[in-house]
This record gives structure tokens, C-alpha cells and sequence, in this order.
């Protein structure tokens, strides 16, 4: 399939190194398009850059949107005329909703909801799907974005606390980390690495452990 990118900001540049990376189902090289040409004009041997949204939304099959809340009204004008029935249109902004970006194109939408741990491919990543989209739709984005960790699907009502749960959870889970280790410290004579070390071993070990023990 045909894959681009619109928008080569934090999540467009992550998710196009790890498609190109990880993906058997690209076909050739993935496309790209910027608001500013001149970032991604040195990539032309990674990646086919187009000079602008109509001309990627024309070329792809699956067309990621990795542009921040604000411009993506504008976006979804610039292409609606140029895209055909049976692509993908991906927003990774989960407070658009598909009512409102319904209004503008009537088309097969899915929202992705990346974690940070994307950058090690252990990101719980989760999307929503309007009623355009069919099973085998679903099953190709599953696949597609497994190149960057698990991928769960929830009815877009549940996406708010979903995206509580992955993406504010590993900054919770670093506070928690952090209050372990200062407090440790308090009480003990043991290296700071050391506290450090033991504290995270722990954490990974237990999270692998419920893992392996369905909990
Ligand atoms: N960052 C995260 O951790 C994270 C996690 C999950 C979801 N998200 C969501 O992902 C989306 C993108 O976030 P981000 O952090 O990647 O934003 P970002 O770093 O600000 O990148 C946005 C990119 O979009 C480009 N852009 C803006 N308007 C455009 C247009 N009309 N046509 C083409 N390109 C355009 C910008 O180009 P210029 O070079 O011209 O500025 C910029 O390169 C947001 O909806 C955000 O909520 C982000």
C-alpha cells in the first residue's frame, strides 16, 4: 500500500522512521508532504516528497495527518476534493471528532492515539474507526501501526479516558518512580545508581510478570 504523511513535525518524522523501518506493508518508498518545504527537502532519498497536501492525498492509499489541532480544519479543505473513497484518512488528534471532520469529508477516518513509548516500539497505541470503515480496513491499520507497539481499538466515546490511561500514564509512572527513589534514599546508605537501578529492574520485571500472568 501507499503510505504518506502530512505534516513532518514530532509525530510525522517518528512515525515515518518507523514505517520505513518496520512495515511489510509499504510499498515502496512512503511519501511526505510539510506546511514548510524546506524541512523536508533533504529527504528525497528516504522519502518521495510532494510538493504539496493536494498531491500526496491524490497519490496515497493510507494518508497520515500529523499536524497540530489548529491547522487541521485547513488540511481537511486543501484535500477533500482530491480523495477517493476507498483510502484512509489517519488524524493522530483525538479531540476532533468524527462528526466534525465528517463535515468536512465523508471518507474512511481513523484516529490513532500514539503513546511515547512509540520511540522503542512499545507504545499501546489506540484507534477509533467511523462507520465508513470495514473489518479488513481495521485489520491493515492494526498491522501498519504495530511497527510501533500494540494497537487497541475502543468506540470513540471511550477514546478521552483511553488516552488518560496511555498517554498521561507513563508521566505518572515516572513521578511515582522518582518519589520511590528520593524517599529510598532518605533511608539508605545504597549508591543512587544502584537505588536507581533496583527501583527500575523492578518496575520493568513486574509490568513483564502481569504480562505473562494475564493481569
Ligand atoms: N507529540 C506527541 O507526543 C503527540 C502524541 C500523540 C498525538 N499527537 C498529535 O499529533 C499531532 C501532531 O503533533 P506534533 O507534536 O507532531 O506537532 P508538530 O511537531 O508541531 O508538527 C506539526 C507539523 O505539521 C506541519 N503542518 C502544519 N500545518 C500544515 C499544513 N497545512 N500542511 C502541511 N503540513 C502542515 C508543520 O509544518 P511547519 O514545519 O510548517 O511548522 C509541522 O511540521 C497533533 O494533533 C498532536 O495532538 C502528538
Amino acid at each position: 500500500m501507499k503510505v504518506g504523511v502530512i505534516g513532518y513535525g514530532s509525530m510525522g518524522k517518528m512515525l515515518l522512521e518507523k514505517l520505513s523501518l518496520n512495515s511489510d506493508l509499504v510499498d515502496g518508498k512512503l511519501y511526505v508532504a510539510n506546511r514548510s518545504y524546506e524541512k523536508i527537502v533533504d529527504l528525497a532519498e528516504e522519502y518521495q516528497l510532494c510538493q504539496n497536501n493536494q498531491e500526496i492525498a491524490t497519490l496515497v492509499d493510507i494518508l497520515f495527518i500529523c499536524v497540530r489541532p489548529i491547522d487541521m480544519k485547513n488540511v481537511l479543505e486543501e484535500i477533500k476534493n482530491c480523495l477517493r473513497k476507498e483510502q484512509i484518512i489517519v488524524t493522530l488528534n483525538g479531540s476532533i471528532t468524527f462528526e466534525q471532520i465528517e463535515g468536512i469529508c465523508k471518507n474512511k477516518i481513523v484516529k490513532a492515539i500514539p503513546s511515547v513509548m512509540a520511540e522503542i516500539n512499545k507504545s499501546q497505541t489506540l484507534i477509533c474507526c467511523n462507520s465508513m470503515v470495514n473489518e479488513q480496513d481495521k485489520a491493515i491499520m492494526k498491522d501498519l501501526l504495530s511497527c510501533i507497539g500494540s494497537v487497541i481499538e475502543l468506540p470513540e466515546s471511550e477514546m478521552g479516558m483511553g488516552s488518560e490511561l496511555v498517554s498521561c500514564m507513563p508521566g505518572f509512572i515516572a513521578a511515582i518512580f522518582n518519589e520511590i527513589c528520593i524517599s529510598a534514599q532518605k533511608h539508605t546508605s545504597i549508591a543512587t545508581e544502584e537505588v536507581v537501578q533496583m527501583v527500575l529492574n523492578t518496575m520493568i520485571g513486574t509490568g513483564q510478570l502481569m504480562i505473562e500472568n494475564n493481569c
